[in-house]
């Protein structure tokens, strides 16, 4: 009876169940299952592996002399610094993102810049023909670069060139069109994504080569997405960004050879992808009066300080539920202070609807943004701007007390560079006085409002 056993598998995150449903219970996603077939390999017959033994496999001790892996800076500084300090040798990167966010045009640049610093690169396009990738390659002024370019979808013929070419560097846009014809279903599905990625690890790993696979972010069931395949890579990196906005970020969230989290910020321009070396200033750059609703928030990126401003708004609503609507920031965070201001400051925001947004298209995950979050809510609310030279930090907890927050120190310094003069801070805070920053020192929210706002 198990025999005939059907296999649903969700193209977002991976999660296999006996049975279809239109909600995936791992991820939450809507319309994400399909009927696939298993691989062909039936896996273990029998429970055990019986008498039988392999060979033994060569152990060693841990202390065994490892000297750190040689890496390759592109010369794309802030591509070098998500991968945690350059490219290492025979390492598995992925880098998704949405549709026509820039990721071709990222991995060609930093192609070049890579067979520029003396790595053999080979770029496969199995999305866009030789001549397209050509024409890109001309419009960023990089056609004079020695990259190899191949337009295929056969992972065979793509595994065979490979061997044949032995590059440092593989390049594979992307992981969705890939097939592999020993998988018998349709390009582009979860079993066809999860081996072709398998094989191209498996021989970047063997044959000492970086691969990197560029995989779509997808919101509709058809193809599998980057998270299918995010368990096999050595390091994880999102490109993401506001399509309205020019802003890119490159955000590692796993990375075996480096700090996770850590960003990179490019700027999309008529001719590519600009590295933004110092983004507090570019994310700060629409401000230039106090206006309600606005605080800056001093945030820590990976082991970089970032300033970002976020802009509240609090209006009366017309509608019996009023709306809460976030850009940028954890809509259920946002939930969370305005129940704390409720009911430890006794500040009701029933009745008004509640708008929040990070300037710039930056998306802001740190608790240590709790304060600014409530700071750019009263101060919307009260229709009271705070000082326009005045940054805040701080996490705030569900009894109205702040708790201090990292490396204030990094982020007083930011703030300094970028003219600002104050702060406003948990009670415990350490380096304050150092930094030559005005510090105001809050020990709870209801303190907070008392200084700031008047009583509230
Ligand atoms: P692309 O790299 O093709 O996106 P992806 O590979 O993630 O799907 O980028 C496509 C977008 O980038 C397209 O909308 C045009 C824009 N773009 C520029 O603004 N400037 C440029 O120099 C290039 C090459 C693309
Ligand atoms: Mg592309």
């Amino acid at each position: 009876m198990a025999k005939a056993q059907k296999n649903f598998v969700c193209s977002n995150c991976g999660a296999v169940t006996t049975k279809w449903s239109g909600r995936c219970d791992g991820c939450g996603e809507w319309n994400t299952i399909a009927e696939e077939k298993p691989l062909s390999s039936a896996g273990p017959t029998k429970k055990t592996l019986g008498g039988m033994r392999g060979k033994e496999i060569p152990l060693s001790k841990l202390s065994t002399k490892e000297s750190p892996p040689p890496r390759t800076s592109s010369g794309l500084g802030e591509f070098d610094r998500v991968l945690g300090g350059g490219l290492v040798p025979a390492s598995a990167i992925l880098v998704g993102g949405d549709p026509g966010i820039g990721k071709s045009t990222l991995l060609l640049q930093a192609a070049a810049k890579f067979a520029d610093a003396g790595l053999k690169v080979i770029y496969i396009s199995g999305e866009e023909a030789s001549a397209q990738v050509r024409m890109r390659a001309q419009r960023l002024g990089l056609s004079e670069a020695a990259v190899q370019l191949g337009a295929e979808t056969n992972l065979r013929d793509i595994l065979t060139t490979l061997e044949k070419q032995e590059p440092d560097l593989v390049i594979i846009d992307s992981i969705q069109t890939m097939w592999a014809d020993n998988v018998e279903s349709a390009p582009g599905s979860v079993s066809q994504v999860r081996a072709a990625a398998h094989e191209l690890v498996t021989f970047a790993k063997t044959r000492g080569v970086s691969v990197v696979l560029v995989g779509h972010v997808t919101k509709e069931g058809q193809l599998a997405g980057p998270r299918v395949v995010e368990h096999m890579v050595d390091t994880v990196l999102y490109f993401e960004g506001e399509r309205g906005h020019q802003f890119r970020l490159l955000r590692a969230v796993k990375n075996r050879f480096g700090p996770a989290h850590e960003i990179g910020v490019f700027e999309m321009t008529g001719d590519g992808l600009s590295e933004v070396t110092n983004p507090s200033a570019l994310f700060l750059s629409e401000r230039d009066q106090p206006a309600p609703g606005s605080v800056v928030f001093a945030g820590i990126e990976g082991t970089r300080p970032v300033l970002v401003e976020f802009q509240a708004l609090v209006a009366p609503s017309p509608h019996a539920q009023a709306r809460r609507t976030v850009v940028g920031w954890d809509g259920s965070r946002l939930a969370m202070i305005l129940a704390v201001l409720e009911a430890r400051c006794g500040i009701p925001f029933a009745g008004l609807d509640v708008y929040l947004n990070v300037a710039g298209g930056m998306k802001v995950s740190e608790p240590a943004a709790d304060l600014a979050v409530a700071a750019a809510l009263l101060s919307a609310r009260e229709d009271a701007a705070l000082p326009k030279d005045c940054v805040v930090f701080g996490e705030l907890s569900l009894s109205g007390s702040l708790r201090p927050v990292g490396q204030t120190e990094n982020r007083l310094k930011e703030a300094k560079k970028l003219g600002f003069s104050s702060a406003i801070a948990p009670a415990q805070s350490k380096a304050g006085e150092k930094s030559g920053m005005d510090m105001r020192l809050m020990s709870d929210l209801v303190g907070f409002v008392g200084e700031v706002f008047g009583a509230g």
